[in-house]
């Protein structure tokens, strides 16, 4: 089974093809940083337009790249939500019309569940999982039970992980994506201990029960840290130390949410893997840590590359795969949604609005 993958619903336009044996036949993702860079974040509607612009340009790159004619295909899957809405429909369109032209099927794809089925992708992993999903929209600790069934146990009360990176970035004058700019800056911190002796930053809910997030604390910390300094430019030393500080800090704060995650886990099932998926993923002291607490617990921590981890079209077309080998798939006239949840039985958390 052969399927496209579209993905259109953030500032990424992603287009994969993806054969059932776990075989990624073609992976194209253009990036609108540039669109969006004299904004220091995505602007939804530059959004859209760009994803119209190289859509179907990319589509038939991938195409070619695979050898593959649109005869070959077994189904077409698009991102259909959460995301940006004018860049959802874009992307979902253009699926739609592929499906009907070819009269083949398509599977309406949820992004968020996407990211937690990659890891099914780059691994032999069984249901049930614990999943971590750090994303620039979202912060959540969910039990994978099976396909289109997830518990979320725990969310940020505030701001998305990502989001916090992105933001602290921005106050550094660091560009957008901020997360990838704090770790390479990081990169250039000299003493660790002694950058998070320099610039303390609060751990919020650490230690409490349960395993929700909150970083809005720690966005406002950093901003004070900032401020403190003496005035003109930021030093790059200075801007090395508190990227430093804040990298450590949040994998300290996913670590203690995720050691909670792990008692409910596994007093509720047999499963042994933790799967940490969504952008921030790609983080390597996040990683790092998420590693040593699983050696701990006895767990197996699966992370999928950071090529994966971040918004693609690979993604996209295995959770179609894996759909359409359930007999699922969706009709033409199923809507593009800019809210759904993973787990539409999961308390709503006022603070964090559609990130919960
Ligand atoms: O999953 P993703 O590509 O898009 C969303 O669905 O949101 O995640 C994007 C987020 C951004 O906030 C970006 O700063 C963050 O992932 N990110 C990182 C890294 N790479 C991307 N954060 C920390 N370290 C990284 N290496
Ligand atoms: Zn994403």
């Amino acid at each position: 089974m052969i399927v496209l993958g579209i993905e259109t619903s953030c500032d990424e336009t992603a287009v994969a093809l993806v054969r059932d044996d776990r075989t990624i036949l073609a992976h194209l993702v253009l990036s609108q940083l540039k669109e969006h860079a004299a904004f220091g974040g995505v602007v939804p509607e530059i959004a859209a337009r760009a994803h119209l612009t190289h859509l179907d340009r990319l589509i038939k790159a991938a195409m070619t790249d695979a050898n593959l004619s649109f005869d070959d295909l077994d189904g077409v899957a698009a991102t259909c939500g959460p995301g940006l809405i004018g860049g959802v429909m874009v992307g979902m369109m253009a699926g739609k019309a592929i499906s009907a032209a070819k009269n083949i099927p398509f599977v309406a794809v949820n992004h968020l569940e996407a990211h937690v089925l990659t890891a099914r992708l780059t691994h032999d992993i069984a249901f049930p999982y614990l999943v971590l999903l750090v994303s620039g929209g979202h912060t959540q600790i969910l039990i994978a039970h099976d396909i289109g069934t997830y518990q979320r146990i725990g969310t940020t009360l505030d701001d998305a992980v990502g989001e916090c990176f992105d933001k602290s970035a921005k106050m550094m004058g660091l560009p957008h994506p901020g997360g990838v700019e704090i770790e390479k800056m990081a990169r250039n911190c000299v003493d660790p201990e002694q950058a998070c002796r320099r610039f303390p930053l609060p751990r919020p809910l650490h230690g409490r029960a349960g395993c929700d997030f909150s970083f809005s604390g720690l966005k406002t910390a950093v901003r004070d840290h900032i401020s403190r300094l003496p005035d003109g430019a930021l030093q790059r030393a200075d801007i090395a130390d508190l990227c430093c500080a804040l990298e450590i800090t949040i994998a300290d704060i996913v670590q203690d949410r995720c050691r909670q995650a792990m008692d409910i886990f596994k007093q509720n099932s047999t499963g042994r893997t933790l799967v940490v998926c969504g952008g921030v993923a790609a983080n390597q002291t996040l990683r790092h840590s998420l590693k040593n607490l699983c050696d701990q617990q006895d767990m197996d921590l699966v992370a999928p590359s950071p090529a994966l981890c971040s918004d693609n079209g690979a993604m996209i077309a295995w959770t179609g795969i894996e759909r359409l080998k359930r007999g699922l798939s969706d009709p033409l006239d199923v809507p593009a949604k800019p809210r759904w949840p993973l787990d539409p039985l999961a308390e709503p958390k006022q603070g964090a609005g559609i990130k919960a």
